[in-house]
C-alpha cells in the first residue's frame, strides 16, 4: 500500500521521538511490503523561528495532501514566559486542528502488565485499566469569543456548543463503546453549565439508537477523583474540550509515565497522530526521551488512518518486548539498571519489527 504520511517533527524533543517513530513505521513498511512517502513539514517555535508562523500554510497543504499526519510535540519556553509574545508555538496547534477538522481526539490509557509497579497509583487500583476518552478538540472555551472590557480590567472567555458539534462526538463514543465493553460515561458539569445541559440532552437523545451501550452521566469533578480511585471501572468516556484536556492529562499518570501514552485526532479530513506528553524542553536534543508514546501513536496511525491492524499490532507487541526486557529510557529503569538512549530503543523496536 502506499502510505503518504506528513512528518511534522516540532519542537522540544519531538524530532528525536519522531525519528525513533519513523525507523519503526519503515521496518513495518519493509516487513509488510508498503511504501511510505514522509513529506516533512514546519511547526510550532520551529517554524515561528523560520518563517514567522506555527502554522505555515505550506505546512497546511502537506497535511492536506497526506493520508495522514505523524506529530511530536510543540512548545518552547522562550514563549510560555513572555505574557506579550504575540505569536506562540500553542496557536499553531490549535488553528491546525480547526482547519484539518479534528474535531475529536481519541486519548486511550491502558497499564502495561510490567509497569504496574511504576504507577503513583496502588496495583490493586489500577490492574485492568483499559479506558478511552473521546475529547472534543475544536469548539467550547478553546474556540468561544474571548476579550478583555474595563480598560482591560476584565477578562472572559466563552464555552459554546452546537447540538451538532455534541453529536458528531457523541456518534464516535457510542460506536467505540459498541466495539469495547459497551460503556459510555458523558462527563459533563450539568449542574451549573448551559452547555453541559446541552451535552446531556443530546446525548440522552441519542441513547434509543445504541440499546446495547449502558450510559452513564457523570460531573466533572466526580470522574476526576473517581478517575483515581477506580480507574478500571469506566471504558469510552466523551466530553468537551476543556474537561478533556484536564482529566485526560490526569488519565495519562495511571500508566506509570506520561511518556507512554499515545493520541489520535480525527475529524472529516485527515487524521493525526501524536504523542500526549507536550515538548519537555528541558530534555530537547540530549537524547533521553521516551519514545514509546510517539511509537504508539504510529501503531494507532497503522490501526485507525490505515486500517492496517496486523501492522499495528506488531507495534504494540514490540514495544511489551522493550518493556519486559528493561530496553527502556532513563524514565522507566528500575534500580541501577541500564538507562537507555532515545536512539538505542528506537533501534531495538525497528530490529525486533524486522524479526
Ligand atoms: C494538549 C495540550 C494543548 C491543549 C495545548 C498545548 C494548547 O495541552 O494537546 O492537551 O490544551 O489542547
Ligand atoms: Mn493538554
Amino acid at each position: 500500500m502506499e502510505l503518504k504520511i506528513a512528518l511534522l517533527a516540532g519542537d522540544g524533543i519531538g524530532p528525536e521521538v519522531v525519528a525513533q517513530a519513523v525507523k519503526v513505521c519503515d521496518a513495518i513498511a519493509n516487513k509488510f511490503n508498503h511504501n511510505i512517502q514522509w513529506m516533512p513539514a514546519l511547526t510550532g517555535a520551529a517554524a515561528i523561528d523560520a518563517v514567522g508562523d506555527p502554522y505555515p500554510e505550506e505546512t497546511h497543504a502537506v497535511c492536506e495532501a497526506a493520508d495522514a499526519v505523524l506529530f511530536g510535540a510543540i512548545g518552547d519556553p522562550r514563549f510560555d514566559n513572555n505574557p506579550a509574545a504575540k505569536v506562540r508555538p500553542e496557536q499553531g496547534l490549535l488553528r491546525m486542528r480547526q482547519k484539518l477538522g479534528l474535531f475529536a481526539n481519541v486519548r486511550p490509557t491502558f497499564t502495561f502488565p510490567s509497569l504496574l509497579e511504576k504507577s503513583p497509583l496502588k496495583r490493586e487500583r489500577i490492574e485492568g485499566t483499559d479506558l478511552v476518552f473521546i475529547r472534543e478538540l475544536t469548539g467550547g472555551i478553546y474556540f468561544g469569543e474571548r476579550g478583555r472590557k474595563d480598560d482591560g480590567n476584565t477578562a472572559f472567555d466563552t464555552c459554546t456548543y452546537t447540538r451538532e458539534e455534541i453529536q458528531r462526538l457523541a456518534k464516535m463514543g457510542f460506536e467505540l463503546a459498541q466495539k469495547r465493553q459497551k460503556k459510555l460515561c458523558c462527563v459533563d458539569k450539568a449542574n451549573v453549565l448551559e452547555s453541559s445541559r446541552l451535552w446531556r440532552e443530546t446525548v440522552q437523545a441519542m441513547e434509543a439508537d445504541y440499546h446495547d451501550v449502558e450510559v452513564s452521566y457523570e460531573f466533572v469533578d466526580a470522574v476526576a477523583m473517581r478517575l483515581v480511585q477506580w480507574p478500571n471501572s469506566y471504558d469510552v468516556l466523551i466530553t468537551e474540550n476543556l474537561f478533556g484536556d484536564i482529566l485526560t492529562d490526569e488519565a495519562s499518570v495511571i500508566s506509570g509515565s506520561m511518556g507512554l501514552m499515545p493520541s489520535a485526532s480525527v475529524g472529516s479530513k485527515t487524521a493525526l497522530f501524536e504523542p500526549i506528553h507536550g515538548s519537555f524542553p528541558q530534555a530537547g536534543g540530549k537524547n533521553i526521551a521516551n519514545p514509546l508514546a510517539t511509537v504508539l501513536s504510529s501503531a494507532m496511525m497503522f490501526e485507525m488512518a490505515f486500517n492496517l491492524k496486523e501492522e499495528g499490532a506488531l507495534i504494540r507487541e514490540v514495544v511489551q518486548q522493550s518493556l519486559a526486557e528493561g530496553i527502556v529510557t532513563e524514565d522507566l529503569v528500575e534500580g541501577d539498571a541500564k538507562a537507555y538512549k532515545t536512539s538505542e530503543v528506537g533501534d531495538y523496536l525497528a530490529k525486533k519489527v524486522a524479526g
